[in-house]
């Protein structure tokens, strides 16, 4: 691997870099450059690749529904998840921003892939999955009854 040091130009948001410059101070960065790197290489890490396993993980996006036609995109991306999806947590932050928390179980790769589309729809802010590997005990296979079921259950059978 060559370690020749290419330069490119960085558009962004004044704002933003504001923000970004803040950040690196605080966390002792000499150099734009430096922080860069590193964050590329964090953005790397996370994108080894992960495999078929079933993994639990959630998705937590921020995004502002102003934005034309995002809710709908999103809902549809969700939908073609399917039973992937097991709950989804949404709370209204501000007049314009959303924050949803997705719960999903199924093949990490294909949960990685879908999470990344979502991350980058035009009008998500802030987002991140965290997967969580499925342990390797045996799978839960009964069902939970809920208490009150139980409770008409006995007064059936005590008839
Ligand atoms: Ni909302």
């Amino acid at each position: 691997m060559s370690t020749d040091l290419l330069r490119f130009g960085v558009a962004m948001e004044s704002e933003l870099l504001e923000r970004f410059d803040a950040l690196l101070a605080r966390r002792g960065y000499s150099t734009r450059s430096e922080a860069l790197r590193d964050l590329v290489r964090a953005a790397l890490a996370d994108d080894a690749p992960v495999g078929g396993a079933t993994v639990a993980a959630t998705l937590t996006l921020v995004y502002d529904h102003h934005v034309r036609e995002l809710t709908e995109r999103l809902n549809a991306m969700q939908h073609d998840l399917g039973a992937f999806v097991v709950s989804t947590l949404h709370v209204h932050m501000t007049h314009e921003h959303c924050l949803e928390v997705i719960v999903l179980r199924g093949p990490a790769d294909v949960l990685k892939t879908a999470s990344d589309r979502l991350l980058a729809t035009k009008g998500v802010l802030q987002g991140k999955l965290v997967v969580a590997p499925m342990p390797s005990a045996p799978a839960v296979t009964h069902s939970h009854v809920p208490a009150s079921t139980h409770r008409y259950l006995r007064k059936r059978q005590s008839k």
